[in-house]
């Protein structure tokens, strides 16, 4: 198994962005499992082991809906380098998504533009379309734009010693954006801000001047962004354009039929003895109490049920094997009071009536996977 350090690394983004898709391991039956050597059978666990973790990305309508606004925004900002750009600013609290969808965006946008424009400027330099930064907390100006400089591995990152300041680790950041023609800009958990501290502030400053400095658009993630205070600055709000990711929700029809299309788009990608159509979609409700409709408990409680399964040799996904599975505290408390509201029948989680054309359970559910 190999991990892979964040995308935080030229090297790193550019494996993300050009390794080909991983490829499902093969279902075995029973008794196709009990027929492999035992050499072989931990080498098939192994893969799936590895497989049920990385599995595809589920285009929910989540995403469609916030890497539609981002696409208006990157694509409406061709103007000349004297006009401001406009940002994205994905908003929502954890474990909604945000960086799944800032990272499958920005992967798309830079395979078109190496596709449009080759790997190589016209100055010789490899092209970066994008860069990618992660805040941590006690964000500094100084230490935001050492962190840009960090991603493309500039020298001066090593030669910190010599003590740069702020502004010099800037324009060392510009140079390799101009040379490496970098177009889209990620920083991700910019909620490590704090805007309404002097320190934060000063920060948010510096992101606006980074914005009419480099020409690249912006897109920001962060948890709870509006309740910090982000858009309480006349300029941010003015530039920021907010996007927003809800939760999955169980209380109309059009959500109900999102819900199970996740879980049928997931279901495909099951790869246990046992795996069934059906496996998972009938366990909707359960699924949904279990997770409150979070896309990081959902993915993590079948993740760790997948392996839970393929270790007890249960081979499937059943309501009673995921009950003996911990996930994370806050989907642990929302559970009690959903399970509670499902029993009563005052919740269900299957769509009551066939859904019009376009969103059909069966069509969005084929809208599985980007990579
Ligand atoms: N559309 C998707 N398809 C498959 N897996 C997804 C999808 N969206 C999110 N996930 C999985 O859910 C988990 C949480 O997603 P992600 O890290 O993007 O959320 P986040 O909102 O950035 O969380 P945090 O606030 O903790 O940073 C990840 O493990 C990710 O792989
Ligand atoms: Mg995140």
């Amino acid at each position: 198994m190999t991990l892979w350090p964040g995308l935080t690394r030229k090297e790193t983004w550019r494996r993300y962005c050009d390794e080909p898709r991983r490829v499902q391991p093969e279902h075995n039956t029973i008794a196709e499992l009990r027929a492999l050597g035992e050499a072989a059978r931990e080498e098939y666990d192994e893969s799936r082991h590895d497989w049920h973790p990385n599995m595809r990305i589920v285009k929910t309508s989540q995403m469609k809906g916030a890497q539609r606004v981002l696409d208006l925004i990157v694509q409406s900002n061709r103007q000349e380098s004297d006009r401001i750009r406009g940002v994205g600013a994905i908003d929502a609290f954890p474990g909604l998504g945000k960086t799944t969808i800032a990272d499958t965006f920005a992967r798309s946008f830079d395979q078109r533009e190496i596709r449009r424009h080759g790997r190589e400027t016209d100055t010789g330099h490899p092209r970066l379309p994008v860069f990618r930064v992660s805040l941590s907390s006690g964000t500094t100006l100084k230490s935001l734009n050492e962190k840009i400089c960090q991603f493309y591995g500039h020298p001066s990152v090593k030669k910190a010693r010599q003590g740069y300041s702020a502004d010099r680790f800037a324009g060392f950041a510009l140079d390799c954006i101009l040379s490496s023609e970098t177009k889209l800009g990620i920083i991700d958990d910019v909620h490590f801000i704090t805007p309404r501290r002097k320190d934060g502030k000063d920060v948010i400053n510096h992101l606006k001047f980074l914005n009419s400095e480099f020409p690249v658009t912006f897109l920001f993630a962060g948890v709870d962004l509006e309740g910090k205070g982000f858009f309480s600055d006349p300029q941010t709000a003015s530039r920021w354009t907010r996007i927003g990711v809800d939760p999955f929700e169980i209380n109309t029809d059009e959500g109900r039929a999102d819900w199970q299309s996740l879980i049928k788009a997931t279901e495909r990608q099951i790869v246990l003895a046992h795996a069934r159509p059906g496996m998972l979609t009938s366990i909707a409700d359960y699924l949904f109490a279990r997770t409150s409709g979070h896309i990081g408990s959902f993915f993590s409680l079948v993740t760790r049920g997948c392996y839970e399964a393929i270790q007890t040799g249960k081979e499937d996904l059943t309501r009673d094997l995921l009950a003996s599975v911990p996930i994370d505290e806050e989907a642990e408390r929302g559970r009690r009071q959903l399970e509670a509201a499902l029993t009563a029948g005052r919740l269900i989680a299957k769509p009551t009536r066939p859904r019009t054309r376009e969103v059909t359970p069966k069509k969005s559910a084929q809208l599985v996977t980007t990579g």
